[in-house]
């Protein structure tokens, strides 16, 4: 069946009943799956009602369920595949490392090769430690920059994900000031203190607060927002700036950014230089990998030869440098390094056609929504109530219905809490998930990754399914999500 087909008549049905006629042997596995796993799960993100597709297959920019679904992959395993699923030349370099051996757990050259490479490449970087995931590498750039700072504050991004760690695992969702998890000790969270994205003054200000306490260690953040909100002009800047001035470490989190913002990922892109960045994903060519780069005076606090109580006490773990995942992100940085020049254009420009071809099919049939991102990454929000006003400024929905919604004014959403506040994110990642599930496309937080593997007709297939979503839902009188 071609998941794109309007003329099936299931698809006309009622979106739910559609998806789950479509999906029986996700549901079947589901009904197994919660049954030996807490959520039926091993990452919350991957769960959703009623039951996550289940996939066998994945190729380039595809995806197929175990029901012989076909979809567009826009999670692309976590905004990992920049080249697609399984690409050459990097697929063939893991065949080839496999046989070396998985793991060896001893030091070896491969490990030297993609340390010197990278930090080559990341201007920033004059050392690096490479572990297996990047909940573990924000957790160790706070431990660093609490060694080296001597200060214990840390002040992170309301809505910002850096992995579960206690450190960090504060303000992720809203209500944001309900602790994320039981469990954790109030003890282990009360030095991490929080600001707002796109807020200049409010940042400013809690940096300054903090370093006048005289205990502020790092400031860590991502360079686009949550939800790929992108940065305010002179936001960046204005951090780096602050933090470097209050003696405090400037930490980029750049586990998503990294390699695909640009090949020097959104310091590149954006000029900044961290005292610390954390990556992992793009630049672990498809295979596991957490690391910490920076500072040669910070990162050296790490060496073995430290005497005990001086040095900061750092993994990196038992499946730290396996020899795959080290083949894998050196084949990977190499091939972005070579490829630059014709990566990053057109991703950039992918991401854009996406973006404006979602917004219009939406704003055609009177429905708001804004899609935000940066390059390849995009997200799609649809606010709950008027925001903005004007004809033409901005993007969005005409008020042909009367109902207050003329534009959606990017100036009104400028951070994660107010995606969260002023948007439908239940209708997002519920309703508008499956509705373009059944249409063919896997989204998360309505939107995603491109890659270099989708092709034109993937992106106009993205777009089609957005078109006939609207449709849907113009059809059944809906003026807002
Ligand atoms: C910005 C950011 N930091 C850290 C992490 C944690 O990385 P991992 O899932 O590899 O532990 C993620 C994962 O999504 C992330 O997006």
């Amino acid at each position: 069946m071609n998941p794109n087909d309007s003329k099936d008549p299931a698809l006309s049905a009622d979106y739910l009943d559609t998806y789950r006629r479509r999906t029986p042997g996700s549901a079947a596995l589901y009904e197994r799956a919660k049954k030996v796993m807490p959520g039926g799960v091993c990452h919350n993100p991957r769960y959703f009602p009623p039951h996550p597709v289940y996939i066998n297959r994945a190729e380039g920019s595809k995806i197929w369920d175990v029901d012989g679904n076909e979809y567009v992959d826009l999670w692309m395993g976590h905004y990992t595949h920049i080249l697609g699923h399984k690409p050459e030349p990097v697929y063939s370099a893991i065949r080839k490392a496999v046989e070396a051996g998985t793991h060896w757990g001893i030091v070896h050259e491969h490990q030297v090769a993609f340390a010197e490479d990278f930090c080559r490449v990341i201007p920033s970087a004059e050392m690096v430690r490479f572990g297996v995931s990047g909940a573990e590498a924000t957790m160790y750039a706070v431990r660093l920059a609490r060694g080296f700072t001597g200060k214990k504050t840390i002040l992170k991004v309301r809505g910002g994900w850096h992995g579960a760690n206690a450190d960090l695992s504060v303000a992720i969702h809203a209500p944001m000031d309900v602790p994320e998890s039981a469990g954790m000790l109030p003890e282990a969270t009360r030095f991490t203190k929080t600001i707002s994205f796109n807020d200049e003054e409010g940042t400013v200000a809690a940096i300054r607060r903090e370093a006048a306490a005289g205990d502020l260690a790092a400031v860590v953040i991502e360079a686009v927002g949550q939800y790929f909100v992108p940065p305010v002009a002179g936001y960046l800047e204005a951090v780096e700036r602050e933090t470097k001035a209050a003696g405090a470490l400037f930490v980029l989190d750049e586990i998503i950014t990294g390699g695909r913002l640009s090949l020097r990922g959104a310091q590149g892109l954006y000029g900044l230089k961290p005292d610390l960045t954390t990556m992992g994903k793009v630049m672990g060519g498809g295979m596991n990998l957490g690391l910490v780069a920076g500072r040669r005076d910070v990162l050296e606090l790490a060496s073995p030869t430290q005497p005990k109580g001086k040095g900061v006490l750092m993994g990196g773990g038992t499946f730290s440098i396996m020899v795959p995942a080290m083949i894998a992100g050196r084949t990977m940085l190499r091939y972005l390094e070579e490829h630059e020049g014709e990566i990053y254009p057109e991703l950039a420009r992918k991401g854009e056609y996406v973006r404006r071809g979602v917004e219009e099919a939406f704003a055609a049939r009177g429905i708001a929504a804004k899609c935000f991102g940066v390059g390849s990454l995009f997200t799609t929000s649809f606010p709950k109530v008027a925001v903005g006003a004007g004809a033409g400024a901005g993007t969005g929905a005409a008020d042909a219905a009367g109902d207050g919604i003329r534009t959606v004014a990017e100036a009104d959403i400028r951070n994660c809490e107010d995606v969260e506040t002023k948007t439908n994110v239940k209708f997002r990642d519920n309703e508008f998930r499956l509705r373009m599930l059944n249409h063919g496309v896997y989204t998360i937080w309505g939107g995603g990754a491109i890659s270099m593997a989708h092709t034109q007709a993937d992106l106009d297939r993205i777009v089609d399914a957005a078109e006939a979503v609207a449709k849907e839902m113009a059809a059944e009188g809906r003026r807002t999500a």
